[in-house]
């Protein structure tokens, strides 16, 4: 059943969720008071949108009235839906693939699997399957590579304009170090890019992002007229891979010999602005790390992924100290879960393996409002009236052992960080898309 989001019109009914909500009104790392949580709350949507949030004894009197059906969900979390802000899309057929690390990966799964979306049908069935993947996670954006055809963000794009979706996607370039058929040219594929871009960026909730792959896969003329592209529409996202592996970033150093670090080299192609998403950013150095944050970039951490491909330790308390940006992000399928639960948890497991602790605050922040941010997205991530109504509904007591340990919570945090550890898609009772349920069962 792929296609079940077009059984839901857009309604524009009034509707209202009572339980518990949660959302954050300020960075988690930076402000005490981060976290906004309404034990018995009631959230009113309206046309797509939050037309009402607070305490259901102050606000029930006001907005329940005949007109509006009300969704009981005493007992469980009313939240912000998860944005993840580096997945791709193809990568859905060879999630959970062994491989001795990101090239030899790229070289066995990755790029044999892309080469099939070539054909149009296998990308309109991929991308069906992938929102629904997304929805059944409680994940409501995304920032999302294609293959290097366009056709396959044709698709992605289609499917989530019709299912209401806010999502950014790219088509990759990749002119060289690739099979012949994943191929485009310097110019042709950033032609194609403007091409995508002036075909879906702003229609509905949907942000094209320029995507040149990496570093590896682009010459310089393409990264050169990539970086034309984004002068020229500053309104664009730009998405890349950054020292991710050790042998990958050797292996840049070697193709750039001019350019001072793997992430300069994209700074010196006018790829480093205040709209880039830059996924790992696990080998950079302190000027790097400087560099992001003055250019205002943000990090896409991928810990599933880069525990699963052996990459290497994310820096939290130096990207934190640096002043990045940072957003969590599956990767599927260098990541080998949908669940943005699993990259929480396994951010964690990262900051402990540092020596670094990482609240349940600061992982839920990045996995929700903070995202949204990194993408320059502000009506989402959040439940403040006027926001766009991308919300989920998690069951703290969806298994017998989460029932177990939610119980014993003494606070908002440790229901939060237990939920993290404990929780996958079965934690998720419904997935809202701009008011709309999404999820399948
Ligand atoms: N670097 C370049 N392409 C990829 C990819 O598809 N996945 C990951 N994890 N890293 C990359
Ligand atoms: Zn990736």
């Amino acid at each position: 059943m792929l296609l079940a989001h077009w059984k839901y019109p857009v309604s524009l009914l009034r509707h209202a969720l009572r339980g518990t909500l949660i959302d954050f009104v300020a960075d988690p790392s930076a402000h005490a008071q981060a976290l906004r949580h309404v034990e018995d709350g009631l959230l009113v949507i309206e046309d797509g949108r939050v037309l009402a949030c607070g305490e259901y004894n102050v606000l029930a009197g006001q907005w329940l009235d005949a007109a509006t059906s009300l969704d009981d969900h005493r007992g469980a979390l009313i939240t912000p839906g998860f944005i993840d802000t580096h997945i791709h899309l193809p990568q859905i057929d060879v999630i959970a693939s062994p491989a001795r690390g990101l090239l030899d990966w790229l070289e066995r799964h990755a790029f044999p699997a892309e080469a099939g979306y070539a054909d149009p049908a296998r990308c309109a069935e991929s991308a069906a399957h992938f929102l629904d993947e997304l929805a059944r996670h409680g994940t409501t954006s995304a920032c999302v590579y294609g293959t290097v055809h366009a056709q396959s963000v044709d698709a992605l794009f289609e499917a989530a304009l019709h299912g209401g979706w806010r999502m950014a996607a790219g088509k990759c370039l990749m002119d060289v170090n690739c099979p012949e058929a994943l191929r485009d040219t310097a110019e042709g594929g950033v032609a194609e890019s403007a091409a995508l871009a002036d075909r879906w960026h702003g229609r509905g909730r949907l942000a094209y992002a320029i995507t040149p792959r990496f570093a590896g896969t682009s010459s310089r003329a393409q990264l050169q007229a990539a970086g034309a592209l984004a002068r020229a529409r500053p309104e664009l996202l730009v998405q890349s891979h950054v020292a991710e592996n050790l042998t990958e970033c050797r292996w840049i150093a070697g193709l750039f010999p001019e350019a001072r670090s793997y992430l300069d080299v994209y700074e010196r192609f006018g790829l480093l602005t205040p709209r880039s998403v830059y996924a790992h950013c696990i080998h950079l150095d302190a000027a790097d790390r400087a560099r992001m944050a003055a250019q205002g970039a943000v990090a896409a951490v991928c810990p599933t992924s880069n525990l699963f491909l052996g990459s290497g330790l994310f820096d939290f308390d130096a990207a934190l100290a640096a002043g990045m940006g940072l957003s969590l992000a599956t990767d599927v399928g260098g990541g080998q879960s949908f669940s943005m639960f699993s990259a929480m948890r396994s951010a964690h497991e990262i900051a402990r393996l540092n020596g670094h602790g990482l609240s349940a605050l600061q992982l839920w922040y990045w996995a929700t409002r903070g995202a949204a941010l990194a993408l320059g997205w502000t009506r989402v991530g959040t439940l403040e009236p006027g926001a766009e109504a991308d919300v989920i509904v998690l069951d703290p007591k969806a298994t017998p052992l989460l029932a177990r340990r939610t119980a014993r919570a003494a606070s908002i945090e440790e229901l939060l960080f237990a939920l993290l550890v404990l929780g996958d898609d079965r934690v998720v009772t419904q997935t809202y898309i701009a008011g709309v349920p999404a999820k399948l069962h």
